[in-house]
């Protein structure tokens, strides 16, 4: 029996970071790439990492390099690279820069691997998802991204210190592009069991919504120079281990969608089941009139930034 392998491309902040927690949790042998002219550090950060191994008590090998032959027949494919938006740029100049770069990786995942699935963190996460599906020509299941697992882990946390009980007990849920218009379902969110509606006045759970939707831009202001990784990571690694392990569970994703909640051709976050087939389903859910206007704003919002693309 083989072990999995999984390739994660950039190794910024969130690669690296991802790279650590994927190694920890053995899920899978661990190639992290990046650019040739970054070649040095990428080698030097595996190399590090894998010298974590006895003093953590990992068998996971971790390599670096900017070679796709070191990513052959990888199982999972996760995509972190690309530039984060500085200072006079504007999202447009984003969105054509990381399509780039999309392109360009995607064709080499695609010639050395092309039976694995591909993760896509890169931001603006559902056009570049929706990028990668394209350039890929894999089929939509094999073609994921990440926001939901971010979004509500950002949500689940401010409840959690709310109440002053442990994040375990919380769930929350989203739906929409990853942007200031997600739509936190609150009425699909509790705490063990109970809905939160009940536990938190209107006006507090008001304010978390509208922290979680901002969530990326607290984190930004705060950086000062980057944006979020740690919690990027941490969210990567539970699809990915969702999977690689075949758990078959409930978490939001970038799906594509073929008119599931009245869309079509698009990448967005939406509940799906996550499995060895990928998105093994995306759940529909009845939505309300006011739900159904602030998808609809959302999605608004996703085919704009698609537009950009080329
Ligand atoms: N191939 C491989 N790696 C690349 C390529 C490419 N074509 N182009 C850029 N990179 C690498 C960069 O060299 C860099 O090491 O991607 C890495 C990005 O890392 P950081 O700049 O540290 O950015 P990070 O904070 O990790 O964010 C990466 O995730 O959350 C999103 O918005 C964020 O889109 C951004 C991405």
């Amino acid at each position: 029996l083989k072990r999995k392998k999984i390739s994660v491309i950039g190794a910024g902040f969130t690669g690296a970071t991802t790279a650590f927690l994927l190694a920890q949790k053995e899920l899978g042998d661990v190639v992290l790439v990046d650019i040739p002219q970054a070649e040095g550090p990428t080698k030097g950060k595996a190399l590090d990492m894998l010298e974590a191994s006895p003093v953590q008590g990992f068998d996971t090998n971790i390599i670096g390099t900017s070679s796709y032959e070191d990513t052959k027949d990888s199982d999972l494919v996760i995509i972190t690279a690309g530039v984060a938006r500085k200072p006079g740029m504007s999202r447009d100049d984003l969105v054509q820069t990381n399509q780039k770069v999309m392109k360009a990786v995607t064709a080499e995942i695609v010639k050395s691997s092309p039976n694995c699935h591909i993760i896509v963190l890169t931001n603006p996460a559902d056009a570049m998802t929706y990028t990668v599906f394209k350039e890929s020509g894999f089929p939509k299941n094999r073609v994921i991204g990440q926001s939901g697992v971010l979004d509500t882990a950002r949500f689940r946390t401010f409840v959690a210190q709310e109440l002053n009980l442990s994040v375990k007990d919380i769930t929350g849920f989203v739906l929409g592009g990853h942007g200031d218009d997600m739509v936190p379902l609150v009425r699909y969110s509790y705490a063990g069991g109970i809905p939160l509606e009940t536990l938190i006045p209107q006006d507090r759970l008001d304010a978390i919504v509208e922290r979680t939707r901002k969530g990326g831009g607290e984190i930004v202001s705060l950086l000062g120079n980057g944006s979020a990784y740690y919690a990027p990571a941490a969210s990567l690694v539970e699809m990915a281990e969702a999977i690689l392990k075949d758990q078959r569970r409930i978490l939001p994703a970038i799906a594509y969608l073929e008119g599931e909640y009245g869309h079509e051709g698009l990448y967005l976050g939406v509940p799906t089941i996550l499995g060895k087939g990928g998105i093994e389903k995306v759940i529909e859910l009845e939505l309300t009139e006011d739900e159904k206007a602030a998808l609809q704003k959302s999605v608004d919002s996703v085919r704009s930034v698609m537009s950009v693309l080329s």
